[in-house]
């Protein structure tokens, strides 16, 4: 079988929410009841990687939106990237999710890497100080601390300082 030809793209009508499976019952409940009213309200970005081969499968998504932490509970290694206001501006990838029969495949990695290069390039024209996550669970933690994170004290929230994605680009 050919290797994989992988692209993200936003949520559109053409993409089969109903068939998605992650494992986790409130993160496909996401995508086939609510997503979609949050792009049409332009609450939160969507992504979906898929493979051009079979465009309307979606392997994985994320979503993205604005949002702000308070200056205390910003990670002391993340500080000195971070201005001393009291609430920091911020992006969140709220929610992340690779398809059953696709995880350990790297596919999360790769969603985490195209939200990071996202909220990047939108950074630079609506500045935001951090990329902030909200982990579901302890291995969901694992799987973000694994990819750069680091962990907001007592929540299983975790965040990245903006401009650290800009030096690893
Ligand atoms: C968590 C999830 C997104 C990971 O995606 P995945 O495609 O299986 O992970 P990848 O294959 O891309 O792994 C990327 C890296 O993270 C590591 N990793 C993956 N899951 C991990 C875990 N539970 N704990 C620690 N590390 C983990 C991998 O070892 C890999 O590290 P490497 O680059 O050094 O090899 C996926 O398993 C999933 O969708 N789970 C159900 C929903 C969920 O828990 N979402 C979490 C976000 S709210």
């Amino acid at each position: 079988m050919p290797p994989p030809d992988l692209r993200t793209e936003p949520l559109a009508a053409h993409h089969d929410r109903a068939l998605f499976t992650c494992g986790v019952e409130s993160l496909d409940n996401y995508l086939r009841m609510h997503a979609g009213q949050d792009v049409r309200w332009m609450a939160n970005s969507v992504f979906v990687l898929v493979d051009s081969r079979e465009p309307a499968r979606i392997l994985g998504y994320y979503t993205l939106c604005a949002t702000s932490i308070s200056q205390g509970a910003v990670p002391p290694a993340a500080r000195k990237y971070v201005p001393r206001y009291p609430l920091v501006s911020a992006m969140l990838l709220g929610r992340l999710a690779v398809a059953v029969g696709h995880q350990g495949r790297g596919f999360g990695k790769l969603l985490v890497v195209d939200a990071m290069r996202r909220a990047y390039a939108s950074a630079r024209a609506v500045g935001s100080s951090m990329l902030v996550v909200d982990a579901i669970n302890e291995q969901a933690v694992a799987f973000y601390q694994a990819n750069g994170f680091v962990r907001l004290a007592a929540s299983l929230r975790l965040a990245l300082p903006i401009v650290t994605i800009g030096k690893l680009a």
